[in-house]
C-alpha cells in the first residue's frame, strides 16, 4: 500500500439513527481498506445527533460533539458535511445550506429535502464548486445513481421503473405469502420497525415518489418535479386483488414508473399488475430492484436491499469515497444550470387495466357498468364475476389499453348509476 500524501478527508455527521451508526461503524473498521481505494485517510472529525448520552453500541468518544447540526456543518474541520438526520425541511435544511455556504461538499439520504429543495440546493452547490451526492437516498444499498451518471453515461435513457420501497414490497408480498388482510400485515410492519415516523410516507407512496423524481432528473437531464409524480399508495389493495391477479399471471407492485414521452414526462408511482415472471413480479419482502432502460444498453436490471444499516451506510461510503478521491460530479448529473424544465405528461400511456368491481346483484348492473365503460371508448378484454354473495356481485374486468383518464371518467360515470357497492379499484397493467 503507498502511504497516503494528501491529506485526510474530514467527515461531520449529523444524525446518529440507523444508518449514521453504519456509516461510523465502516469509517472505524474499514480505515485502511478506505485509505488504500481513495489514496487518503478518511477521517471523522465530529458528530451531532438529538441525545448525546444514548447508548448507540458504537464509541464516539475520539469526536468532537455538537449539539447543533448547523454549527457542525460549520466547522473548520469538517471538509464534507454528511446529512443523516432527514426531514424535508427543519434543522436537516439548514444544516446543508449551512455547510454549502462555508464551501464543504454535502453527502445526504435525504430523498424528502431533495425532492423538494433539490434544484436550488445544486445550484447554491454547484455555483461556489461544491457537490451534494445522495446515493444512499434512493433505492438504499443498491448503486443506482453511479449506474446512470457513470456505467451508463453513453445511453439516451429511456425508461427507469423500479420497487423502491421495500416497506409497501413487504406488506404486498406477506400478504400474498400468508393470505393475511392488509391491516394485520400493515400492524406487523410496525411491530417489526420497517415504518417511516410518518406510515403514509411509506404506504401512501410519497417516499418511493420522492426517490423516483430524483432518479428521473438524472435519467432524463430535467429538474426535479416531484409534484408531477402521480402517485397512489397501496391502503386499498386486498387480498382478493392478489388473488384475482395472481390468476391472471401478474403480481402486484407498487411500481415506479418514469418516461419522457411527446407529452412530455411521465412519472407514476402506483400499485400495477406486473407479469409475475419477470424479475420485478419475482421480488419478494423488502428488496428493492430498479429497472434501466436506455438506447444502447437495452435493459439493465439492479436488485439490492433498499433500507437498513449496513446497505445505507454503504451507499453513503461509496459517495464519500468518491469525494475523497476528489471525482467531482453535478448533482444531477448535468450542471444543475443546465437542467430543463419538464413538463408534465397530462396522459399517461395507454395500458390494459384491472378493474375490481362490487355490484348490487341485481337485473341490469352488469350492462350500466359495460355502458359506462363503452361511453369512455374502453373495451373490455376479459370479465369474471365471481362468489357472489345474496346482494352483491364482485366483478372483475381486464381491460384493452385504455388512458387512466378514460378509466377515471368511467368510474365516475359507473359510481353514479346507483349499482355500485364500493368504489372500484383500477390498477394499471404494466409491460415490463
Ligand atoms: N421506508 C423506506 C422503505 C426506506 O421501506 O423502503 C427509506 O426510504
Amino acid at each position: 500500500m503507498t502511504t497516503p500524501t494528501i491529506p485526510p478527508l474530514r467527515l461531520g455527521i449529523a444524525g446518529l439513527g440507523t444508518v449514521g451508526v453504519g456509516v461510523v461503524k465502516i469509517v472505524r473498521q474499514k480505515a485502511s481498506l478506505l485509505a488504500q481505494r481513495t489514496g487518503r485517510a478518511v477521517v471523522i472529525s465530529a458528530v451531532s445527533a438529538r441525545a448525546r448520552d444514548k447508548d448507540r453500541g458504537v464509541s464516539l468518544s475520539n469526536y468532537a460533539w455538537e449539539d447543533d447540526p448547523v454549527a457542525l456543518a460549520k466547522r473548520d474541520d469538517v471538509d464534507v458535511f454528511v446529512e443523516l438526520m432527514g426531514g424535508e425541511d427543519g434543522p436537516a435544511k439548514d444544516a446543508i445550506e449551512a455547510a454549502l455556504a462555508c464551501g464543504k461538499d454535502v453527502v445526504t439520504a435525504n430523498k424528502a429535502l431533495l425532492a423538494h429543495h433539490g434544484q436550488a440546493l445544486a445550484e447554491t452547490a454547484e455555483a461556489a464548486g461544491n457537490v451534494i451526492r445522495f446515493e444512499a437516498a434512493v433505492a438504499g444499498g443498491i448503486p443506482v445513481i453511479k449506474s446512470l451518471t457513470e456505467g451508463l453515461a453513453g445511453n439516451d435513457i429511456t425508461r427507469v421503473m423500479g420497487v423502491m420501497n421495500g416497506t409497501c414490497n413487504y406488506i404486498l408480498t406477506r400478504m400474498q405469502d400468508a393470505g393475511l388482510p392488509y391491516d394485520e400485515v400493515f400492524a406487523e410492519a410496525d411491530a417489526l420497525g420497517y415504518l417511516e415516523a410518518d406510515p403514509n410516507l411509506d404506504v401512501g407512496g410519497i417516499d418511493a415518489g420522492h426517490k423516483l423524481s430524483l432518479l428521473s432528473s438524472i435519467a432524463f437531464g430535467t429538474k426535479v418535479n416531484f409534484d408531477g409524480v402521480e402517485l397512489e399508495g397501496i391502503q386499498r389493495i386486498t387480498i382478493e386483488d392478489i388473488r384475482q391477479a395472481e390468476d391472471l399471471g401478474y403480481k402486484i407492485k407498487l411500481l415506479g414508473v418514469a418516461q419522457m414521452t411527446g407529452r412530455g414526462l411521465e412519472q407514476r408511482m402506483t400499485p400495477c399488475l406486473v407479469p409475475a415472471d419477470s424479475p420485478l413480479g419475482q421480488l419478494k419482502g423488502g428488496t428493492n430492484m430498479v429497472v434501466i432502460e436506455g438506447d444502447a444498453v437495452e435493459q439493465v436490471v439492479l436488485r439490492g436491499p433498499g433500507a437498513g444499516e449496513g446497505p445505507t451506510a454503504s451507499a453513503v461510503l461509496g459517495d464519500i469515497c468518491d469525494i475523497a478521491r476528489g471525482f467531482r460530479l453535478s448533482t444531477f448529473g448535468v450542471p444543475a444550470g443546465e437542467l430543463k424544465q419538464a413538463a408534465a405528461a397530462q396522459s399517461n400511456s395507454p395500458a390494459p387495466f384491472y378493474l375490481h368491481l362490487s355490484l348490487e346483484d341485481r337485473p341490469g348492473a352488469l350492462a350500466k357498468i359495460a355502458t359506462a365503460l363503452g361511453e369512455h371508448g374502453i373495451s373490455i378484454d376479459r370479465m369474471r364475476q365471481t362468489r357472489h354473495s345474496d346482494t352483491q356481485a364482485p366483478v372483475l374486468i381486464v381491460t384493452h389499453k385504455t388512458q387512466r383518464n378514460a378509466v377515471d371518467g368511467a368510474i365516475d360515470a359507473m359510481m353514479k348509476t346507483g349499482v355500485m357497492a364500493t368504489a372500484p379499484v383500477a390498477l394499471r397493467i404494466e409491460t415490463v
